[in-house]
């Protein structure tokens, strides 16, 4: 497929929390576009997109937005209004993989095991005896050590381990900024690992397993955007019958979640368990970012997984009718 009859947008940063890593992949994929010789410009992405991406005239959008409506489905749905393909997931695929209980909900009809986990409201927590109810829940049905997270929020942003009943009432009632559903996680001591999926409806690959190494207890913010804070190891370390299950898996969540294109589905090995976490319909594209380096290790070049996702793109836009 030729590419040098488009223009291709890079749509970056947004107005999420994610902002300052998205514009670290638009620019690394639009430097990488330009060295290949494509006519590519990249944007900075706020509410005016639509007159934006009329104004500058481009064929084709590349997603590097991250976290927010820039990877939850409503960019995804200008651009579908707007006849422009892009690099992600549709917007039923995007809307799911963002909301973590979502996600979840779709993994247990399909069969796949995510960690347990029990919803706390935050609306209710006024009601008398409510927090201390839930606290003591969690504590029977989950067991400490706990992983508190937002239902919406990605790069670990608003996520805490717990291990006792009162932290755990302190940061519920301290939780303020990240909506008003929150996951209360069971914490699974386990090997973490997880498999970037690329492909077109029923055409899907699983790239190698990356296992994921952090300094840390659990792979934050710090260790997942710090050199050395972590280490990636390709192919992960799980023994051979659990790799080709880990990445069955990971094909059947993108399958479940409608995701295509790219994907990175994150996942925990304990022993014979194998939990899916959750999904990322846009992950990060710096060169050194997880999907570019298990890309690597199948071959596929920095530009050569932009120029496949770019063509997947137009492939998907000429087999769809544009209702
Ligand atoms: N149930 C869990 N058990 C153990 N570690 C977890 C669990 N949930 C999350 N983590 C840790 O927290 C990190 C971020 O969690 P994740 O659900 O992937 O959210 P994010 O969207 O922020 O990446 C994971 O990479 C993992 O290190
Ligand atoms: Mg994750």
């Amino acid at each position: 497929m030729n590419l040098d009859n488009y223009k291709i947008g890079v749509l970056c940063g947004g107005e999420s929390r994610e902002r300052e890593i998205s514009l670290k992949s638009g620019q690394a994929i639009y430097e990488t576009l330009k060295e290949e010789g494509l006519n590519v410009v990249k944007i900075d992405v706020h509410r005016d997109i639509m007159k934006v991406i009329e104004r500058e005239a481009i064929d084709i959008a590349f997603l590097a937005l991250h976290g927010g409506w820039g990877e939850g489905g409503t960019i995804q749905a200008i651009c579908r209004l707007m006849g422009i393909p892009f690099t992600s997931s549709d917007v039923l695929g995007s809307a799911l993989a963002i909301d973590k209980l979502a996600t979840k909900k779709v993994l247990k009809s399909e069969g796949i095991l995510t960690p347990p986990c029990l919803i706390f409201s935050k609306k209710d927590i006024k009601k008398k005896g409510y927090l201390e109810n839930f606290a003591q829940q969690v504590k029977v049905k989950l067991g400490f050590p706990v992983i508190l997270k937002p239902v919406r929020e990605g790069s670990t942003i608003g996520e805490k381990e717990i291990r006792k009943k009162d932290n755990l009432k302190s940061e519920l009632e301290s939780s303020t900024n990240y909506g008003n559903i929150l996951l209360v996680e069971k914490y699974i001591n386990s090997t973490e690992v997880t498999v970037g999926i690329l492909g077109l409806g029923d055409d899907l690959e699983a790239l190698p397993i990356i296992e994921i190494a952090p300094k840390a207890e659990i792979y934050d913010f710090k260790c997942k955007y710090t050199p050395g804070e972590a280490e990636y190891i390709i192919p992960a370390r799980i023994p051979k019958d659990t790799y080709r299950k880990v990445q069955t898996i990971a094909l059947r969540t993108s399958k479940a979640l409608n995701l295509e294109i790219i994907s990175r589905i994150d996942i925990l090995v304990e022993n014979k368990n194998i939990y899916v976490m959750e999904a990322n319909s846009i992950p990060g594209m710096t060169r050194m970012s997880l999907v570019p380096r298990a890309a690597r290790s199948a071959g596929y070049k920095f530009s050569d997984l932009l120029i496949k996702m770019l063509e997947l793109s137009l492939k998907r836009e000429q087999s769809t009718d544009n209702e």
